[in-house]
């Protein structure tokens, strides 16, 4: 898929998301959303996802794809990065990433992007993996960014 291909895809899957995020729902229904529909509009997409801050820790939240790390250790690997840097991170080989954590050893490249609630605040990561090498550039980075976007978080409960 050429980058103009990627970007029509992303805009497709935006405009359908669009329509789903009006519907009745939570922001956890929304997020589960969001990921199922990423998932299997993307056949890239291994496995696809969020992980929320709950305490200091970073837990797993609605996904699909193989069975993830529940939780994942402080510091440490692709997720808790873009959470300290405050940046989305675009990893071109996993096993180049030092410590990366790996929930699939099938995973060879990835994307994580902060999830800010209404206030700016980061209250967790979309993180998405692939099993080739080097799939994700700047147009998933910014479909991505813009997807996310269209759910407003005020306070991420179970009931929110
Ligand atoms: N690879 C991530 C862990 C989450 S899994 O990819 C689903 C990381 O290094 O933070």
């Amino acid at each position: 898929m050429n980058t103009k291909q990627k970007a029509g895809r992303y805009q497709r899957i935006y405009d359908q998301l669009k329509g789903l995020m009006e519907k009745p729902g939570n922001t956890m229904s929304k997020l589960a959303t969001i990921a199922a529909v990423l998932h299997h509009k993307m056949d890239y997409f291994f496995w696809t996802g969020f992980y929320f801050l709950d305490g200091g820790e970073l837990i797993a939240g609605p996904y699909q794809g193989p069975v993830a790390c529940q939780l994942l250790e402080k510091n440490k690997g692709v997720c808790w990065a873009a959470i300290n840097q405050q940046k989305s991170l675009v990893v071109a080989n996993v096993h180049e990433f030092p410590g990366h954590i790996a929930c699939d050893s099938r995973s060879n490249s990835e994307i994580v992007i902060p999830l800010r609630n209404t206030d700016g605040m980061i209250i967790g990561v979309m993180d998405v993996d692939s099993k080739e090498l080097n799939s994700f550039d700047e147009t998933d980075r910014e479909g991505l960014e813009k997807i996310l976007k269209l759910v407003q978080i005020k306070q991420l409960t179970i009931n929110s």
